[in-house]
């Protein structure tokens, strides 16, 4: 079996600060990361920014500061944001960097050697802050200003020499593509949106500008810079040091297992790429996953609209792990969702202090007031014991292949569901009744400190601090944490000391408390 896992996430443009929306991204797919490490994968995880392009150039121009000093600034604050957040990410590319030029180079001169590349016109509308070209028929005027439909932003008039990509020779190839891995857009809904957009007939695609100056040069030809897209798609294969095929990394990484991104930028990922991985002979990524949107109010949030969220402050206002939590739980995995603070502190004080943080101070003072602070021996496993046990050996498997195919909602309801079960088995099994009944005492117990450790492994990929905070309570490290341990019910040391710990979540105070 393939142990390898290769994720990545968009590369965020530094026009301005992170937001929850990029936030958003990266979290999921730290996620992923985090679960497929703890089943025994070799995880590479890929972040960065993407520094080139006329939307960049005139942000920096905006500033009055040289680009790439504004770029080298804004990265680091994207840079600084993925610690914030503790991902896991394996490197982190800026499409400023050498490795990237070479690379990206390389590939245009594979589908110039292809024929898929020749020098033309272009004369259309152009936005820049998509840093996307539209037809007539994708675009609109509101109040006497042309602008994009599907993203509202506004579009300006581009008449220039151009190389084209061959993107109309790739529409049938694409199509059948499509049809033979039915997976490789998702989820379903956006696939059909990509196929439609696809039959309705390619056109060639732009993929150099002269105009401006700030980007990759077109090799033999340093009038033209090469088109931010095709620039910035690369890195998925740059980092992994391609042109060099034979490299580990790149022999191990790709294909990738999944391309996360936002649903504004599936036609780059499920249209364009590969075409161009196509025209270069590359195997394709096996997954694009296009996720929805976090909403500020009803509307996306972006710079333009000045609605913009900052995770930093929410974080500061709560903790990592809450927000981790609650953008898991409360945004429908492929939907858009809203960030409400109300929702947020329901969370921490219902899932996390409540059922889940209680859960673990009450059995460990149990503990520690009957069976000495030590994992009870004389484990005699009943009915009643096994059925919550076997809830998770049963359902390994199936939690695996729910991972594969995106379903975090299932993941999330799983535990939430585990929780409330876990809470009303120490409920309903009254050990504090069995003080005369040793073993069976010892046997709840026993159960109840087994179902703290599988949960707080299955929290590992949501809310990494605090599921390492109660596996201290067993004296459990990071590289102790396997998903496959979930299948043990004896995994715990009879007769072993276990640890109090601080407690995991405050509560928050609500006003009409
Ligand atoms: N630079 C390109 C991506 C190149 S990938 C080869 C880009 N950058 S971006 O900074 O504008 O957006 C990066 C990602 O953040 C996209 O996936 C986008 O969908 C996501 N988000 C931006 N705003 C968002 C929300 N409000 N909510 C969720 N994700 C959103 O596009």
């Amino acid at each position: 079996m393939d142990k390898n896992f290769y994720i990545t996430t968009p590369i965020y443009y530094p026009s301005a600060k992170p937001h929850m929306g990029h936030a958003y991204s990266s979290i999921i797919a730290d996620f992923f990361a985090r679960f497929k490490r703890i089943d025994g994968f070799n995880v590479n995880f890929l972040t960065g920014t993407d520094e080139h392009g006329l939307k960049i150039q005139r942000a920096a121009e905006k500033k009055g500061i040289g680009t790439l000093k504004f770029c080298d600034e804004i990265s680091e604050t994207f840079r600084e944001l993925s610690k914030i957040l503790n991902l896991t990410n394996t490197d982190f590319i800026r499409t400023t960097e050498e490795r990237h030029k070479l690379s990206v180079q390389h590939l245009w001169n594979e589908l110039e050697k292809n024929d898929d590349i020749y020098l033309s016109k272009y004369s259309g509308w152009y936005s820049v802050s998509d840093e996307a070209f539209y037809t007539e028929e994708e675009i609109e005027e509101i109040d006497g200003i042309k602008k994009s439909i599907s993203s509202k932003s506004t579009v300006e008039w581009v008449d220039e020499e151009s190389y084209f990509f061959r993107l109309s020779k790739w529409e049938k190839p694409l199509l059948k593509y499509y049809k033979e891995n039915p997976d490789f857009i998702s989820p379903i809904s956006r696939k059909n949106e990509v196929i439609s957009f696809v039959e309705s007939g390619l056109k060639d695609l732009s993929v150099s500008r002269k105009s401006f100056s700030w980007g990759i040069k077109v090799p033999n030809n340093n009038d033209h810079v090469i088109y931010v897209w095709l620039d910035a798609l690369t890195n998925y294969i740059s980092a992994l040091n391609y042109p060099n095929t034979t490299d580990n990394l790149f022999k191990s990484f790709w294909p990738a297992s999944i391309h996360l991104i936002g649903k504004d930028i599936l036609r780059f990922h499920a249209v364009y790429w590969p075409a161009f991985l196509l025209a270069s002979k590359l195997p394709l990524p096996k997954k694009i996953y296009g996720h929805g949107w976090i909403l500020s109010g009803d509307e996306k949030m972006s710079k333009s609209k000045g609605n913009i969220l900052d995770p930093l402050e929410i974080i500061n206002l709560y903790g990592l792990d809450p927000l981790r939590y609650y953008l898991i739980k409360e945004v429908s995995f492929g939907n858009d969702g809203n960030i409400s603070k109300e929702r947020l502190e329901n969370c921490i004080n219902s899932d996390l202090a409540n059922n889940f943080g209680n859960l673990c101070q009450r059995v460990i003072a149990f503990t520690f007031k009957n069976c000495d602070g030590k994992v009870p021996d004389k484990i005699d496993f009943q009915k009643e014991d096994l059925k919550i046990l076997n809830n998770f050996k049963s359902n390994l498997d199936k939690i695996r292949k729910k991972i594969d195919n995106q379903d975090i909602n299932f993941y999330i309801n799983f535990i939430v569901d585990t929780l409330f079960e876990s809470n009303k088995y120490f409920n309903d099994q009254e050990p504090w009744k069995k003080k005369i009944e040793i073993e069976r005492l010892n046997t709840i117990v026993y159960t109840s400190l087994e179902i703290i450790r599988k949960i707080s492994i299955m929290l590992y990929p949501i809310i990494p601090q605090s599921s390492l905070k109660a596996l201290k309570i067993f004296g459990l490290k990071e590289n102790d944490i396997k998903f496959s341990t979930l299948e043990n019910h004896n995994y715990l040391v009879e007769g072993r000391s276990i640890n109090k710990i601080d407690i995991l979540f405050q509560k928050i105070e609500k006003k009409d408390d």
